[in-house]
């Protein structure tokens, strides 16, 4: 007799917190690639069903950046239930990152703090494997990072998009890693727009020019936050994704608190979809927005959505849900726009805007 789905995820997360969670990541990994976690296929129906930047998505519900760093398991991901997968961060070289340990559970506060600082096998490791994906049914996209020893930081974003560009589907300049020390000056307008430059010259150069992304911290003032769309704009970039994981501390209650790095999850949810709203109110409409940052529920997904996003992202909610997480969310989304009268997700992006400004 087989186990239910449900109970098989639920004894494998308990099995999973018992160990350290960069190991628990190893294995939640090994078990997808292996076929053991349940799989609930493509998750989609006419009111999901959407377009970002050109892409044609079956649901607006994705995988975020960080998960699948080395584009090891594309094909069991891209049938989790997400209407997009991220993976990466690459950067040019291979890099270890920072010392273990660099994954914390906050359990109590529904978070994660990771200080990885874009451990990855390298751009050419990974291109290979890109090249060597399953045809998937949803868009597969690339994170791009900069390796910490690098002297030309912006020129690694276009190198690895260069490299990998012709296997993916979309990639995103991460310029909002709080792991590598400074890369977070590269939001600054001057050294934004020289960096974004170089990225879309690469990308017309592509025998496909694919959509290019750009990913934000949370931590922007709203002055910076102002320039920052500015420069955006000006280079013509296809959405940008806010946001990625934060310094702030705030109000939380694990022992693991005042670990270094980004923190991730539940507390991050307001800060990020503040964020989000404003550049919905600054960009008006001419640039789609993703939103991530604390999504574990429909309702959040939701409120994002509302808030502007046209699509959303989603990592840590994962660690306390498992990969089902993916799937419940979309057919709760599906039966939240239904009871609001959309027939569409696209027509409930901004709705809710002024709540969080
Ligand atoms: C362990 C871990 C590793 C991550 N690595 C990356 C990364 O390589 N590149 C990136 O842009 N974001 C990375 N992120 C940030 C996520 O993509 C996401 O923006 C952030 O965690 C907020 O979403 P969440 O609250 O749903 O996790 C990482 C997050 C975690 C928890």
């Amino acid at each position: 007799m087989s186990l239910p789905a449900w109970l098989t995820e639920r004894l494998g997360l308990r099995l999973l917190h018992l160990a350290d969670p960069e190991r628990a990541h190893a294995l939640s990994l090994a078990a997808l690639k292996s076929g053991l976690a349940p799989m609930p296929l493509l998750v989609t129906s006419p009111r999901l069903a959407t377009a970002l930047a050109g892409l044609t998505l079956p649901n607006p519900i994705g995988l975020a950046a960080g998960y699948d760093k080395n584009a090891t398991a594309i094909g069991p991901l891209s049938r989790a239930g997400f209407g997009f997968i991220e993976v990466g961060a690459a950067t040019p070289l291979p890099q270890p990152g920072n010392p273990k340990p660099r994954m914390f559970r906050l359990t109590e506060d529904r978070a994660a703090i990771n200080r990885f600082g874009f451990n990855n096998d390298g751009m050419e490791a990974i291109a290979t494997r890109l090249a060597a994906r399953p045809r998937t049914q949803v868009p597969v996209g690339l994170n791009l990072g900069a390796n910490k020893t690098s002297d030309n930081r912006a020129a690694d974003f276009a190198h690895v998009l260069a490299i990998c560009g012709p296997h993916i589907d979309f990639a995103t300049v991460n310029v909002s890693s709080p792991n590598t020390e400074n890369l977070r000056d590269l939001q600054g307008p001057a050294a934004l727009a020289a960096l974004l430059a170089g990225v879309m010259e690469t990308r017309a150069a592509l025998a496909r020019p694919i959509p290019i992304f750009l990913k934000i911290s949370p931590d922007l003032t709203n002055d910076e936050l102002a320039l920052l769309a500015e420069t955006a704009l000006a280079a013509n970039i296809d959405a940008v994704i806010a946001t990625n994981t934060t310094l702030s501390r705030t109000g939380l209650k694990s022992r693991h608190a005042r670990e270094q790095g980004g923190l991730s999850g539940a507390p991050l949810f307001e800060a990020s979809t503040r964020i989000l709203a404003r550049l919905s109110q600054l960009t008006n409409g001419k640039l789609p927005l993703i939103g991530t940052g604390g999504i574990s529920t429909a309702d959040q997904a939701y409120a994002k959505i509302r808030a502007g996003a046209s699509a959303v992202q989603l990592y840590t909610a994962m660690v306390y849900q498992g990969l089902s997480v993916a799937s419940r969310i979309a057919k709760g989304l599906d039966l939240l726009l239904e009871k609001d009268g959309y027939s569409n997700v696209t027509e409930a992006i901004g709705t809710d805007r002024s709540r969080w400004l």
